[in-house]
């Protein structure tokens, strides 16, 4: 129905809600000065608007007069409780509403890796602890709750979740992804944007995947450095979780890298940012910068001259939104158009994709949140439950020999010797609000691993607690305490590992990459030293990314990687040790035996396999590894049809038992290896997988029904196409524990995909 705008009398049509979001676009960008719209594609710092931790009428004066796109981060950038973080937005959007001429409310931004970075809010497990769960229902849970949490405040978007396929852990942001693998990142990655999002965008956050493009293979594993990924293998693997994530899951916004490819830099990378995200994959979002990217074309990679040259670059790329402040969008775009090096358009085409987003948001309609509500959604019961659930299942049993795990409750004594044992701080990743922040306190009650095991143990058992030594540094003096300890104890549980975060004390997280994937400091000087008292090492992992630890896995009986599990990952922990939750996280990313041997993924090429001179090419601990307390079997594999056209479908069937005597849960993990292709093809690549409860003695049978569009790869002429030929299955509980074999062909012509495809194995279970 044409509606008669004259009947609207004096109100514009962009602050009715009645019309469709299209129109109200049209309609504000009409009636925006140049600076209006120039001041739409920036943001600014909260603190910046503060005096004395409140909004300051002069400071917002100066900085909002024209309006403003975005907010960076209020709860994450102050020391307020939730309430006082939502008080302060509606303190901030009142004043845009009322005080500024046209009054758009702005986007306020914030960060969500492990959790809402923000006082009193749930911290998870870090995102390589969320993808070791294999369990995308799970992370949808996880991140639903961050959506509560945020928009409760009076947040809109949420700069994670991290995309970027990792193949080298010597870079310190490893803790953020998913992994190495394509397939894993882009499930567990779509189900965290789909829980963050939610059902609708009136309540929903915008998730923001970054960083765009391929940031986790860098030059020597160095933050920021180069990228050397030719452009069949950027396609292939590294830019296929942003495709679903775009396709599939509807991902609100993208956030560039820092690097550059082959020296273009991703943020003025126009076949990037507008070539593949938008034309080819249809992306109707808007692209921010990663904080600083913009001023960093001129000041970092030196491909801009000049402030306007830097501007004009990344926006006629596709970056839409300066982040964090206004600081090249600003005056150096105002005075670029008013020169005629860029053209208004240009610029209306960036302030229309925010200011759509805003729109659809329902800013116009509700720029603000009930303050007095925002507590109750913060720290509740039930988002602990959650939090214990995460860190549960996302706990990896890497050894356990001779079934020393998991221990008695009734154990006479135990040691828990190390420098995570008793840290709570140890226990979070690098953007948790107390890590990132370097703040002293916690931001919410976190259980140390030391005080999970106490409340888990009989009250007979003694408990030895030494620290022994600190995550880095070289002094010995806290070792013999921890032998004592040791002496006296039935069994030492060593709490090692890494700390995360940005300070230079930390060893892992944004900017903290690592030469010698060793454990940092002693530590493994200290393993070493208690192993010898004869008492038997249960080793527990606090890390940020795989290390090398090759004689602690030829020498200690049982290690876990709990990676860095967050508030509830001590009890987490303690159940696991003590058998109350058996263990089934997976690596998701390949353990290297040494550092030398970096890269080392499980989808190598066939001819990627020669041993080195002393060491294996092979990973310490596989892709896909994980023990249990339990055992299962695989059985009856039947695949149909054996023959299928190239937009077909197969049906992947076979049963599963749980043979031990303990309830668990298996992650089964199916992969595919394309026997001859027309170009080199990884040995196998993960394609489905599904972690499923089992009972004692309890048997399912699982389909997958594989889709042939996942075999799509793009071709000598970068088609994306589906070759003809035998695939072999294999279907197994890690990359290197392959319990059941078989293949099917694809008959017929070669396939292009050039529309939709589908990305996902769907998993029945009967
Ligand atoms: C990181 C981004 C992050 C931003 C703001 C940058 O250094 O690369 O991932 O969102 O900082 O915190």
């Amino acid at each position: 129905m044409e509606i008669d705008e004259k009947c609207y009398g004096e109100r514009p049509i962009y602050l009715d809600a009645t019309y469709p979001v299209e129109r109200r676009v049209d309609d504000l960008i009409s009636r925006m000065t140049l600076e209006e719209k120039i001041a739409q594609l920036g943001s600014v710092w909260t603190r910046d608007l503060l005096t004395d931790g409140k909004l300051s009428s002069e400071k917002a004066g100066q900085l909002l007069k024209n309006g403003i796109g975005q907010i960076t981060r209020i709860a994450g950038a102050t020391s307020l409780p939730p309430n006082e973080v939502a008080e302060l937005a509606n303190e901030i959007q009142r004043f845009l509403v009322e005080k500024t001429r046209l009054g758009i409310p702005a986007i306020i931004h914030e960060e969500c890796l492990s959790g809402f970075m923000a006082m009193s809010a749930t911290t998870f497990p870090q995102a390589i602890g969320l993808a070791s769960a294999w369990d995308p229902e799970l992370v949808k849970e996880v991140s639903s709750v961050i959506r509560e949490q945020m928009r409760a405040t009076g947040a809109h978007q949420g700069l994670s979740p991290v995309l970027d396929v990792a193949r080298d852990p010597r870079w310190g942001r490893v803790e953020e992804t998913l992994g190495e693998d394509p397939y894993l990142v882009m499930t567990v990655g779509c189900a965290y944007i789909k829980g963050l999002q939610g059902e609708r965008p009136g309540s929903g956050i915008i998730a923001t995947i970054k960083h765009f493009a391929a940031h986790g293979f860098s030059e020597g594993g160095r933050n920021c450095a180069p990228v050397h990924v030719p452009p069949r293998e950027l396609r292939d693997t590294f830019l296929l979780p942003f495709e679903a994530a775009v396709k599939e899951a509807g991902a609100g916004s993208v956030m560039n890298a820092y690097h550059d490819i082959d020296g273009i830099p991703c943020a003025a990378s126009q076949e990037l940012l507008t070539n593949i995200l938008r034309e080819k994959w249809g992306f109707k979002g808007f692209v921010v910068s990663d904080y600083g990217a913009i001023e960093m074309l001129q000041t970092f990679h030196h491909v801009a001259g000049s402030k306007k040259e830097a501007a004009k670059m990344a926006l006629e790329a596709g970056i839409d939104i300066e982040l964090p402040g206004v600081n090249y969008y600003g005056e150096p775009l105002i005075e670029a158009v008013r020169e005629g090096l860029i053209s208004e358009a240009t610029i209306d085409e960036a302030v229309r994709r925010h200011l759509r987003a805003k729109f659809i948001l329902g800013l116009f309609e509700n720029p603000y949140v009930d303050a007095g509500k925002a507590p109750v959604v913060f720290d509740t019961p039930e988002h602990r439950e959650i939090a214990l659930k995460a860190a549960c299942e996302s706990i990896v049993l890497l050894k356990n020999e001779n079934g020393v795990l998991p221990l008695s409750k009734n154990v006479g004594s135990i040691a828990v010797i190390g420098p995570s044992a008793a840290s709570t701080r140890n226990l979070l990743g690098d953007y948790s609000y107390t890590a990132h922040l370097s703040k002293e306190k916690d931001a919410v009650p976190i259980v140390s691993i030391l005080d999970g095991i106490k409340s888990m143990v009989s009250s007979d058992t003694a408990i030895h607690y030494a620290k022994g030594c600190e995550i880095s540094g070289d002094s010995t003096d806290g070792f013999a305490e921890a032998i004592e300890a040791a002496k006296k104890a039935e069994v030492a549980i060593v709490v090692v590992g890494e700390r995360s975060g940005l300070s230079a004390n930390d060893t892992s997280g944004e900017g903290r990459d690592r030469a010698d994937l060793r454990l940092p400091g002693v530590q493994e000087e200290l393993i070493r030293a208690i192993h010898a008292t004869g008492t038997p090492v249960v080793v527990v992992l606090i890390n940020g990314r795989p290390l090398s630890i090759e004689w602690m896995a030829a020498n200690v009986p049982a290690i876990l990687e709990a990676w860095l599990p967050g508030e509830e990952g001590g009890n987490a922990v303690a159940r696991v040790l003590f058998g109350d939750y058996n263990p089934a996280g997976r690596l998701p990313i390949s353990f290297p035996g040494q550092s030398g041997q970096i890269p080392v993924y499980y989808s190598r090429k066939p001819s990627s396999w020669k041993d080195y001179v002393f060491a294996s090419a092979k990973a310490l601990f596989p892709f896909g590894h994980g023990l249990s307390y339990t055992k299962f079997e695989y059985s009856n594999l039947e695949i149909s049809p054996d023959k299928v056209g190239p937009a077909g479908k197969v049906n992947i069937s076979f049963d599963i038992m749980n043979t031990g005597e303990r309830p668990g849960d298996e992650v089964v993990q199916l992969y595919v290896h394309d026997v001859i292709a027309s170009l080199a093809r990884p040995v196998k690549e993960l394609k489905g997988f599904r972690r499923i409860n089992l009972k004692a003695g309890e048997k399912k049978t699982l389909t997958f029904i594989l889709s042939m569009d996942q075999l799509a790869f793009h071709n000598r002429d970068m088609n994306l196409v589906v070759e003809p030929g035998m695939f072999e299955v294999m279907v197994g509980s890690s990359s290197e524990d392959i319990k059941l074999t078989g293949s099917f062909e694809v008959v017929g012509k070669e396939r292009e995909i050039t529309g939709t495809r589908c990305f996902f194995c769907q998993v029945i279970a009967d």
